[in-house]
């Protein structure tokens, strides 16, 4: 395995690789949502790239970007027996050198949700991601479902800008008690670890419900908020029963849907959701 830094040393490598490339993009600190991706792009691909980049242009003044996790060692130590061809690690002035002033934005699928409590986000992850496809030039590329709207917001963009590369959603990869795992959950301590579970167990009644045939949506976010209540350290920022492809809220579920939510445990802000359909 290869760890590059470099934009020139990345095309060099990438230019050796003959037959079909996979894409992890990365922020570091990985867990085995990120190996799920990775071992699933090595399935499908001749070629499997890494990178690791922790993105300032995604995250809000608030953020926790200089707190954000990083453990450069630890990760190539988990991705190294996993037969990846290449970690590209670029640096901040790599991606965006003095001067920098061109971004992607993607509209409409970007504004409710994650997109309306976190402004600028998407841009920073589309124009990321852009830079990523860009240097890599990969024919797959692999997301967590675990970002739903990331993952909307990537393929929209993917087929917008004409990219020719397959966007591959992996499921959310789960701790035996049902919390996601992200790299966020480091933050939680003692009692608030304990109480995230509230997010599953949340979206599992409201699951429960739709297949015993309910179809009215706001009974749908009525039964996660009752739930989450129930959790006095869980503080809920919006629960959302919406169109699997716009995001749109729904009145009455036809077809794909996608429940999700996102809830503060003190600082810790989490997110999580279910496809039903
Ligand atoms: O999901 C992530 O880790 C990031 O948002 C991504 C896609 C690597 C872009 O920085």
């Amino acid at each position: 395995m290869k760890t590059v830094f470099s934009l020139s040393d990345l095309r060099t490598a990438r230019l050796s690789f003959k037959g079909t490339v996979g894409l992890v993009a990365t922020m570091g600190y990985l867990h085995e949502g990120h190996l799920s991706l990775i071992r699933q792009a090595k399935m499908d691909c001749e070629h499997v790239i890494v990178t690791i980049f922790v993105n300032p242009t995604q995250f809000g003044p608030n953020e926790d970007l200089s707190n954000y996790p990083r453990d450069m060692e630890h990760d190539l130590s988990l991705i190294s027996p996993l037969g990846v061809d290449m970690v590209w690690n670029p640096s901040p002035e790599i991606m965006y050198p003095p001067g920098y002033q061109t971004w992607v934005q993607v509209e409409a699928i970007t504004r409710p949700l994650e997109g309306a409590l976190r402004p600028g986000h998407f841009k920073g992850v589309a124009t990321v991601v852009t830079k990523l496809f860009n240097a890599t030039q990969p024919d797959k590329a692999y997301f967590g479902q675990k970002d739903a709207q990331q993952a909307a917001v990537i393929r929209q963009m993917t087929r917008d800008l004409n990219y020719p590369i397959e966007i591959v959603v992996c499921p959310t990869v789960r701790e035996s008690d049902g919390l996601a795992m992200s790299s966020r959950n480091n933050y939680l301590e003692g009692a608030d670890r304990k109480a995230a579970t509230i997010l599953f167990r949340a979206l599992s009644a409201a699951k429960e419900i739709y297949e015993a045939g309910e179809r009215n949506a706001e009974k749908l976010r009525g039964k996660m908020k009752e739930v989450l209540e129930s959790e006095p350290r869980a503080q809920p920022q919006y629960v959302s029963c919406a169109d699997y492809d716009t995001l749109e809220e729904m009145a009455v579920i036809k077809g794909k849907a996608l429940l999700s939510m996102a809830v503060f445990f003190g600082q810790t802000r989490l997110i999580d959701n279910f496809v039903l359909g």
